[in-house]
């Protein structure tokens, strides 16, 4: 079957680079991985987080990707082609549709957060972040909530802000703003790493972020390290497998994808190098939750020379790497609407931009005027964080690497990924067991149906994976003989 022509090409080779790891790195670095490693204790935290981006993660990343590049579409499109020219069954589009909706979800609750960050960067500017304590700034922040106009106003400017620039094409602006926005951020984040390692408090914050409890291994700590991975590399939500699809056909797979992660990993760990000590200097909680770098930094900004300056390209760069995450969560839809049913981007985004509005105002009110309102215990800011990163990605991912390892024809993947008998051997086996079975272990243990802790017996695991594995691979060709002979 021919290949599909793709309609918007990335640039240069650069372009998918940049801007898929425009849209990993984002909140989910700075302001997500510092605050749930503090509420879930530190090191042992840190430790499941790698080994699901490493196990999980990677494989998922890649299969997305290649997905992308062999459907060329949107994740429903690209998802149904690569299907179609397997010979399989449509329903697996689903699995598309579902990631598409954890994408806009998740950027119902991303504007709240973003705004935060715009915000931060005006009253860095303003002065009134000149508090020098950690409760004062924790009064700055309850008081910036409580207020839904000045919540709402920051949320509403970055919603627009996003869907003008996904309504006018993606490519051109994230490319460009991306070349000198990453190093930037970098540069920024070494600095306060700097700064961190002067302020008496490193080796507190280090020991926090590196030092292993055993005792702070719990399923739940488990389940949130697995949906952080997902999010923080932006899986299962339509951004990776979309801009996958404008990816040229002769640029490695495996070589992009390390990248990625490890430029997402690189940024989030320095995060945490940056923020833990000045936590530990000034006697603050690191389990002080969403408001954790909007209640310790601006001290530190306030104690460093330059610091106003410092502070502002800070909150500058992070608004900037939170706009080009939340442009690809609405890619997705944008590009399913376009091509589809033929209405411009623009009308696509303005559409999108309606229903984001409605449901992100909740998410905006529930910190002031609908702060009350908690069905089923949560409010909805909290209710959307919860689905999309502990069910949806999750579930998701799991469905994305049963696709690629067991209904689609190996020669396809093997075809796209273009990896040497080994490299696709080990592909194959993460794909193929490895992936679903942890994933499904950290969901049964959640819901209480698996009667050990996986951690705590992980050679069980181990060895399962293992059995499993030897025998799929000589009781598969028989199965598939027997199904083709019916
Ligand atoms: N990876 C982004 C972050 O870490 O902030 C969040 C994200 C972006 C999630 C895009 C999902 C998505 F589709």
């Amino acid at each position: 079957m021919p290949r599909e022509t793709p309609k918007n090409l990335w640039r240069s080779r650069w372009g998918f680079l940049l801007a898929a790891t425009g849209s990993a790195v984002g909140l989910g670095n700075i302001w997500k991985f510092p605050y749930i490693t503090g509420e879930y204790g530190g090191g042992a935290f840190v430790l499941m987080y790698l080994a699901c981006i490493l196990a999980i993660g990677i494989p998922v990343m890649m299969t997305e990707i290649a997905i992308g590049r062999r459907g060329r579409g949107s994740p429903i499109d690209a998802i149904g082609r690569v299907v179609r020219e397997n010979g399989g069954n449509p329903l697996w589009r689903a699995v598309g549709g579902m990631a598409m909706l954890a994408g806009f979800m998740i950027l119902c609750f991303y504007v709240v957060v973003a705004g935060w960050a715009f915000a931060y960067t005006w009253k860095m500017l303003d002065g009134s972040l000149a508090a020098s304590s950690v409760e004062a700034l924790g009064g700055v922040f309850e008081a910036h909530n409580a207020n839904p106009w000045q919540l709402g106003g920051w949320s509403v400017l970055v919603a627009l802000l996003t869907l003008c620039i996904v309504g006018k094409g993606v490519q051109a602006g994230v490319e460009r703003s991306l070349r000198w926005m990453m190093p930037g951020l970098a540069v920024m984040l070494l600095a306060l790493v700097g700064y961190a390692f002067t302020s008496g408090s490193f080796k507190a914050g280090f020991d926090f972020l590196f030092h292993f409890d055993a005792s702070k291994i719990t399923g739940e700590a488990l389940l949130a390290a697995l949906g952080h991975a997902f999010f923080t590399l932006s899986l299962a939500s339509g951004a990776i497998l979309t801009y996958g699809s404008y990816i040229p056909d002769d640029q490695s797979i495996t070589r992009t994808t390390f990248m990625v992660v490890l430029c997402d990993t690189c940024v989030a760990l320095l995060a945490g190098l940056a923020i833990f000590p000045i936590i530990f200097a000034n006697g603050m909680s690191p389990s002080a939750g969403p408001g954790l770098i909007f209640m310790s930094l601006p001290l530190a900004f306030q104690q460093m020379p330059f610091g106003t300056v410092f502070g502002v390209l800070f909150f500058a760069m992070v608004s900037v790497a939170a706009l080009s995450s939340a442009i690809s969560m609405v890619e997705a839809s944008v590009a399913y609407l376009n091509e589809k049913h033929g209405i411009s981007r623009l009308k696509a985004a303005a559409a999108s931009g309606v229903v984001l509005l409605l449901i992100s105002l909740l998410a905006m009110l529930s910190f002031n005027l609908l702060a009350g309102w908690t069905p089923l215990g949560k409010n909805v800011f909290d209710w959307l964080d919860f689905l999309t990163s502990r069910w949806m990605m999750p579930l998701g991912g799991i469905f994305m690497v049963l696709l690629a390892g067991y209904a689609l024809r190996s020669e396809i993947m093997r075809d796209e990924l273009g990896l040497p008998p080994l490299g696709y051997a080990l592909w194959l086996f993460m794909v193929r067991y490895v992936s679903p079975v942890l994933i499904l272990m950290v969901f049964l243990h959640a819901l209480g149906w698996l009667g050990f802790d996986p951690v705590q017996r992980w050679y069980w695991i181990a060895g399962a994976i293992g059995a499993l594995a030897v025998l799929g691979e000589v009781l598969r060709p028989r199965i598939v003989q027997v199904l083709a002979e019916r």
